[in-house]
């Protein structure tokens, strides 16, 4: 395995960063999750603007430029040979002697690392995953792709020890807000996919915009509005969406099965269609 930092491609174990990186001292940076998929990036163009996105809200200048980012992407992906993996990419304000403010002339650390992956499982697929669901503590910037994960590596060991895939985080207000490393969705009774909007209060997944383009292309009807824990109970379709799940039914909620328990044909519809626009 091959990682890319700052400028030089490092055998995997040998990869590593200053400990008076930003990143490291104060989470201070950001990051994306590109899929591989059959030796292709998927959905490139969407996580290098949600990159720029990320970076312009924390005032984190591009340590390269775009069209070099790309390169090196397509490097790190061809010296690993990865048909099928997870392209890793972070982007924080490098190296300063630890004080708070930002430093002067900052110059941003980029780590690159690439692992492959077998995707989900048959069963996986066939049977769908449980979730359970975890108050949302964290804060009120969770559109930015902040490697401040705390929150998350809790709710998410949270869904582990109750033996579930993953954790839906859930607001004061009732109404979840999206999965510890993945957006939430529901499919009401009535057949209307359902899956909360923008803010600042999610993360924007380039997954999940896809998701959304296909279901009007597919004719699905579907409404962008918050959705509460009741609601998702009694919903006929439940499923998670991100870069490294695609679109995963969610068959099990706190126990309770989701429809008749088994995935729906919803998210099948959209999972497939997705594959294929990425294949
Ligand atoms: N996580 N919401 C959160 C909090 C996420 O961390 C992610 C992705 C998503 C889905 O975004 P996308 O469709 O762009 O992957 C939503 C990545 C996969 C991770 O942290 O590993």
């Amino acid at each position: 395995r091959i990682a890319y930092v700052n400028g030089r491609y490092v055998p995997h174990g040998e990869a590593s960063v200053h400990v008076e990186d930003r990143g490291f001292q104060f989470a201070d940076g950001v990051y994306e999750v590109v899929t591989v998929v059959g030796g292709k990036l998927a959905d490139e163009e969407g996580h290098l603007a949600r990159l720029g996105r990320s970076l312009g809200e924390l005032q984190i200048p591009w340590p390269v430029k775009p069209a070099v980012l790309k390169v090196i992407m397509r490097e790190v992906v061809r010296r690993n040979g990865a048909q099928n993996a997870l392209l890793y990419i972070q982007v924080n304000r490098g190296v300063a002697p630890r004080d708070f403010r930002f430093p002067a002339n900052p110059r941003p650390s980029l780590v690159l690392t690439c692992r492959r992956t077998k995707f989900q499982t048959a069963r996986q697929l066939a049977e769908g995953v449980p979730c359970v669901t975890v108050p949302d503590i964290r804060w009120l910037r969770r559109d930015i792709k902040s490697v401040a994960l705390l929150a998350q590596v809790l709710a998410k060991q949270k869904a582990v020890e109750a033996g579930a895939f993953e954790a839906w985080q859930v607001d004061p207000d009732g109404t979840v807000t999206e999965g510890s490393s993945s957006n939430a969705w529901i499919v009401t009774a009535d057949g209307v996919l359902v899956t909360r909007p923008a803010s600042n209060l999610i993360l924007n997944g380039i997954t999940r915009q896809s998701i959304l383009r296909l279901a009007g292309e597919l004719g699905i009807p579907f409404e962008e509005r918050p959705f509460t824990v009741e609601e998702a109970y009694a919903a006929r379709e439940a499923f998670i969406s991100s870069a490294s799940t695609f679109a995963l039914p969610v068959t099990r909620l706190d126990g309770r099965s989701i429809g008749d328990g088994t995935p729906g044909p919803l998210c099948r519809k959209l999972r497939q269609a997705y594959m294929e626009y990425v294949g």
